[in-house]
């Protein structure tokens, strides 16, 4: 009799997972072998982005597993294997397409493995290929990443945004490029310039592009040539190959579907560190600069020194110092700033630097622990962002699960409190004019859902009339009540 497969989204993980590590064990014995083809493909690849052979076989496997799956899920009906995967992939070039092609010319090196994995997936019944289709893939990708190697997922601080806190932030960012800056096309606008520097599977991205095509269909306007705009003035960055690759193709495909024509190098999702030091900075110092995301957090010791990259240490050889020192607290307070050495801090500068300290006005829009509002340890990088933001918007979603004020958190495996920052520079900016903030916390109360249905246009307008808001300081850097100084 047959076994029936596994139900839930964790057990099909599970399943998945061990076929991936055995699939990526495969490709590392192969790339050892004399005379490996795929050995020749390391080489080449490597030099582009893996770094090296245990690279390369982990990039490889968790690409062609996703390749594999999602094509399952599109094409229920054919047989899940590596050729036609491509074949059914057509003409969409990326990460994903190359990966299976590879795996395709080469299967010689890998076969069992590989013959395996695609078998599992083949046999995934009905209420399996329900499980994978949770959260239309993208949050699969969580819990495979957790089966598959949780200190890798850890470690790159892999956990996904529910789509209403997506949506909320979304809908901030649209409210102010229309409303502060002259961009009622939103996203849609010509001049908007977006940038997810940790896009994950490509959540952002994704929605970002769906609310800029409704916004142009909703104004008669020619979908595809909005389309092909975005494939040009939407960036992403994500250092994880699986992720990546999932992102590139979703992106890929959302645009093509809305007719658009894409640049020949592909869409604009990159598998990189955003930490380490931008090369080719291209965007025109006439445009609106919008850095939204979810970054990853983690606490690193001071002796990590390995990690923040170009933010955290500079580039003593070009004689350029490091960001992150805007953001260090005064000799008085040093003691606290180790808590200014987490992930989450450095993506802060970064985004806080790549949108509002070019030329031109500039959006930054994060979901992030909420430590930087309170404590003497933050107090400069408090600072940094009233200075160079003119406005600032915060909504604490509170979500501390271990603290004497315990609140739902909006992420399901979060136990760090959060919140949404939402700031504007509108022109050149004056860094002795301390923005205006106001801040907002939700009730305690206040379920997971509850908090994310608060919306992007709420947590504006909510703030500006009052409504559970407080006014911090002010323009003129009026005392305030204490938050955020
Ligand atoms: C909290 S998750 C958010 C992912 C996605 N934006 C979302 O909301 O679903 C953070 C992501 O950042 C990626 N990441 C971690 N360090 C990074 C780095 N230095 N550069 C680029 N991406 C990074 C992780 O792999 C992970 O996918």
């Amino acid at each position: 009799m047959r076994r029936p497969g596994p139900r839930s989204s964790r057990e099909v993980a599970t399943l998945l997972a061990g076929r991936c590590r055995a699939l990526r064990e495969a490709l590392r014995v192969a790339v050892a072998a004399p005379n490996s083809r795929l050995r020749t493909l390391a080489d080449e690849w490597s030099l582009a982005a893996c770094g090296g052979e245990a690279e390369f076989a982990e990039a490889m496997a968790q690409t062609i597993a996703y390749g594999l799956w999602t094509d399952r899920l599109e094409h229920p009906e054919a047989a899940p294997e590596v050729a036609g995967a491509c074949a059914r992939l057509g003409e969409t070039p990326g990460p994903l397409l190359r990966a299976l092609r590879a795996a395709a010319e080469h299967r010689a090196e890998i076969g069992a493995a590989l013959g395996e994995l695609e078998a599992t997936i083949a046999r995934l019944d009905a209420a399996s290929l329900a499980a994978l289709r949770e959260g239309e893939g993208a949050y699969f990708y969580e819990e495979f990443l957790a089966a598959y190697d949780g200190r890798l997922r850890r470690e790159a601080g892999a956990y996904y945004t529910p789509k209403e806190v997506v949506h909320a932030q979304i809908v901030a960012v649209r409210e102010l490029l229309t409303r502060e800056l002259g961009a009622p096309l939103g996203f849609a606008a010509p001049e908007v310039v977006v940038i997810d520097p940790s896009c994950g599977t490509g959540v952002y991205p994704l929605a970002i592009v769906e609310d800029a095509l409704r916004r142009v269909r909703g104004t008669g306007g020619d979908v595809a040539a909005c389309a092909s705009r975005l494939g040009e003035n939407l960036v992403a960055h994500e250092v994880l190959a699986g992720p990546f690759a999932a992102a590139h193709a979703r992106l890929s495909r959302a645009l093509r579907a809305a007719g658009a024509r894409l640049p020949a190098a592909g869409v604009r999702v990159m598998q990189r560190d955003t930490l380490a030091r931008a090369e080719g900075e291209d965007v025109e110092a006439a445009r609106i600069r919008v850095c939204i995301g979810n970054p990853p957090y983690d606490r690193r010791e001071l002796t990590e020194s390995d990690r923040g990259g170009w933010i955290r240490h500079g580039d003593p050889e070009r004689g350029e110092r490091p960001l992150l020192a805007d953001f260090l607290p005064d000799a008085a307070v040093g003691k606290h700033a180790k808590n200014l050495y987490n992930a989450y801090v450095y993506f802060w500068r970064w985004a806080l630097w790549w949108s509002c300290e070019q030329t031109g006005p500039g959006v930054v829009c994060l979901i992030t622990p909420s430590s930087y509002l309170r404590g003497p340890g933050f107090a400069a990088m408090r600072r940094r962002l009233r200075a160079v933001l003119d406005a600032l918007w915060i909504v604490d979603l509170g979500g501390d699960a271990l603290g004497p004020r315990r609140s739902a958190n909006v992420f399901k495996n979060i136990r760090t409190p959060v919140c949404i920052a939402v700031g504007v520079r509108r022109g050149e900016g004056d860094l002795s004019r301390p923005a205006e903030v106001w801040y907002t916390r939700l009730a305690d109360d206040d379920s997971s859902e509850q908090a994310a249905r608060a919306g992007g246009a709420a947590i504006i307008a909510g703030a500006r009339v009052g409504a559970r808001a407080e006014r911090v300081g002010g323009a003129a850097g009026a005392r305030g009540v204490g938050r955020l100084r």
